[in-house]
């Protein structure tokens, strides 16, 4: 499939190419009135081949838009997609009116076969689990229960070093670096011989920072000789870094590592609880008896229909990469420190308890993210469509003070 810049194209634009507009002007002033509705160009199709087409996701951002607003507050508290799933993943779904009554359904082993081709690793190195979430439960079921040790930056993603409390594990935190990036050498230092479980998650939340891939490749493949290491890429599809890499050749090499990944983010399809482990057979076999629960057969369908849609996929990336240089630059000329985000939230620092930002910004209107301590007075805000960032930042001045005269 090849991929294709976006470039938002008007309607008219799309009537011009599409041959509707004679020399770039509907010819209709002469036709009485009760013609026009017919002679309206039909709306173009959503999608083609299965991928999304522009016209499709111009009009998805349309609908989103006036959706989110009506709804309101909107949503920037949980790194979801504001754009939700992409049109040929709604398709699919409804295409699929009986299979939701079955147990066993083909749906889950075709989405792990089309997910294995794509990862380019055999099926048994797949495990298709109800969000990416689920696989940080499972691992820590698998290997930090009756007093294991786990070792895992901080903060991170909670979902695993919080399971693994729970189950009574030790949890061995360490510190981000002064850039809020994961401090390896801190974390080689802290690894002691009696941890069972390594976790790292790249780009990070809440920070949104991204750890050198030769660095982190080093870090996982030494660290994986002593401990198996959980590799959480929940934001790697809005990555744009040349320089990045996931480790999942890692798991090629046959290295003890394991890749979580999500269809929650780019595909937007949180609410349907889809994610993926990759590990060799032999982890993936240790992993499944500790298995709770099941991923369901419409995320499963969706999620199959978006991994083959890159075109859907190019243009949530490149929309949100537009809202989130939108974000920077209003926190830049505020003078506030903030990470480098490679995600789809920005993370700075507000002066401010963040509480307090949260609140003035539901006053206008937007749900932010919560405190991450020790970071209390940074915020977390998720990137939604272009047009609401730009609102976002239009109020966020009105609610930060600029660093010189507000620290
Ligand atoms: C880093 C990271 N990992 C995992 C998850 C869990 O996502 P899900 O269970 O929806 O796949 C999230 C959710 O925000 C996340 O930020």
């Amino acid at each position: 499939m090849t991929t294709r810049a976006f470039n938002p194209l008007s309607r008219r634009q799309w009537l011009k190419s599409s041959g509707l507009v004679a020399g770039g002007a509907i010819a209709t002033q002469s036709l009485s009135p009760a013609l026009l509705p017919a002679l309206e160009a039909p709306a173009a199709p959503a999608v083609v081949n299965g991928q999304t087409t522009l016209e499709g996701f111009l009009a998805l951002e349309r609908e989103v838009e006036a959706m989110r607003r009506a709804d309101g507050p909107i949503r920037l508290a949980s790194n979801e997609n504001p754009y939700g799933m992409a049109p040929s993943a709604k398709q699919a779904i409804n295409d699929m009116w009986k299979e939701h009554a079955w147990y066993g359904a083909a749906a889950v082993p075709e989405l792990r076969k089309i997910y294995a081709k794509q990862m380019g690793v055999p099926e048994d190195y797949v495990l298709v689990t109800a969000g990416s979430g689920d696989v940080l439960s499972i691992v820590a079921l698998a290997y930090a229960m009756q007093g294991g040790e786990v070792l895992t930056p901080w903060p991170t993603y909670e979902g695993l070093p919080r399971y693994a409390e729970a189950l009574g594990a030790r949890v061995h935190k360490v510190a981000l670096d002064g850039d809020l990036a994961h401090d390896l050498e801190a974390m080689e230092r802290r690894h002691v011989q009696s941890v069972d479980l390594v976790f790292v998650c790249n780009p990070n939340n809440p920070t949104g920072t991204l750890t050198d891939s030769a660095k982190l490749r080093a870090f996982v493949s030494n660290a994986s000789r002593k401990s198996v290491v959980l590799v959480d890429e929940a934001y790697h599809d809005f990555v744009t870094d040349p320089g990045y890499t996931s480790m999942i050749d890692l798991v090629k090499a046959g290295e003890n590592v394991i890749i979580s990944r999500t269809a929650s983010k780019i595909h937007g399809l949180a609410g349907l609880r889809t994610g993926f482990a990759i590990a060799r057979p032999d982890i993936i076999a240790r992993l499944q008896p500790c298995v709770t629960s099941f991923p369901g057969v419409f995320g499963a369908r969706a999620a199959a229909a978006s991994l083959q849609d890159t075109a859907y996929q190019n243009m949530c990336r490149d929309r949100n990469s537009e809202g989130r240089a939108i974000m920077q630059t209003a926190v830049k000329a505020l003078g506030r420190r903030m990470t480098s985000s490679h995600t789809n939230f920005v993370f700075f620092d507000t002066g401010m308890p963040v509480e307090k930002v949260q609140a003035a910004m539901l006053t206008k209107g937007f749900l932010i993210g919560r405190a991450f301590p020790p970071y209390s007075t940074w915020a977390r805000i998720s990137i939604g469509t272009p047009d609401e960032m730009k609102r976002v930042a239009a109020a966020l001045p009105e609610i930060v003070k600029p660093a010189t005269t507000g620290q």
